[in-house]
């Protein structure tokens, strides 16, 4: 979908009734028949299976991941993971040594890449993990692939359909205590958008112990599709932003996505993704 039509889609998406909610699972409108999931929720993506080769070579057998991994790859389900191994691994390592964290949000699960290992962990240390998603047929393909995979995270995972603003403004996150929640973002790459996620953030740091974002790597060559993540989040936390590169590290010439409407690339020498712990840095921008 190139990123005029994606727009139209967003608009469309904010006027459904399930927009700003958490929902059913087992009221989405699929075709319930399917067993093939894809099938089932209508996705237009193509069927390709991970290669998990470059997941058990990178990291050793003691690393919490790998027993991740070695369950993902028994899932019927296929997926496209949208971050690199190292990415996922990074965030499963963090969150490991942070026994604060109680409650995880993840925006923007697709297909349910990160999603089913931030649900393992969620199951392991029992804490309630959050799926928000602007697609609702993403939401259920994710919940269903997570469940094949763990169902014991039924009892520990939602799904909010919406964007980051609406699900805060819902008051989801009031009564969790003080520094224990985890935000996951991977949604909207789009500058304004991103700046509005992160002053969400800002305006609720009192209950955030961290979050990541990915694709701080990213650029558009429309420079109307203005995707500018780090930028975003540098706009409300400020150019001296405390953070740690998570993730791969881009090498020292530009790299083009081939067929991307988008016409994405990737910056040189720059993070995947970043994390920011909230104890180590102020907002600088608040929004209206
Ligand atoms: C790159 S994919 C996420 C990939 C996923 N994190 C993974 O690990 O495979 C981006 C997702 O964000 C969703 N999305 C886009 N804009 C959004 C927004 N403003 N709020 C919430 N979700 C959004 C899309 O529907 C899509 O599912």
């Amino acid at each position: 979908m190139g990123f005029k039509d994606e727009l139209a889609y967003v608009e469309l998406v904010k006027k459904d009734v399930t927009f700003g909610h958490f929902i059913n699972p087992d009221t989405i409108r699929s075709e319930p028949d399917c067993t093939d999931l894809i099938q089932k929720y209508r996705i237009a993506a193509q069927k390709r299976e991970c290669d998990y080769t470059q997941h058990r070579q990178l990291f050793s057998n003691h690393h919490p991941f790998i027993d991740y991994v070695e369950k993902i790859v028994q899932c019927p389900h296929p997926n496209i993971e949208q971050c690199t191994p190292k990415y996922y691994a990074d965030l499963i390592y963090y969150l490991h040594c942070q026994p604060e964290i109680r409650h995880i949000c993840e925006v923007g699960v697709f297909l349910g890449g990160g999603s089913a290992y931030l649900a393992q962990f969620a199951v392991e240390r029992n804490l309630t993990l959050d799926l928000i998603d602007l697609n609702i047929m993403f939401l259920g393909y994710t919940y269903e692939r997570i469940l094949s995979i763990i169902p014991e995270a039924a009892a520990n995972i939602r799904i909010f359909h919406g964007d980051f603003p609406a699900y805060i403004d819902a008051g989801h996150l009031t009564k969790q205590p003080k520094q224990t929640v985890f935000a996951q973002f991977d949604a909207s790459h789009r500058f304004p958008d991103v700046v509005k996620d992160m002053t969400c953030i800002g305006k609720n740091q009192a209950q955030f112990y961290a979050f990541a974002i990915q694709d701080t790597h990213l650029r558009s060559k429309l420079i109307e599709a203005e995707v500018f993540v780090d930028l975003a989040v540098q706009a409300v936390f400020g150019s001296r932003m405390s953070y740690v590169e998570i993730g791969t590290q881009t090498g020292p010439k530009a790299y083009n996505f081939p067929n991307s409407e988008w016409m994405l690339y990737t910056r040189p020498n720059a993070p995947e993704g970043i994390l920011l712990e909230l104890n180590r840095n102020q907002p600088e921008y608040f929004g209206n």
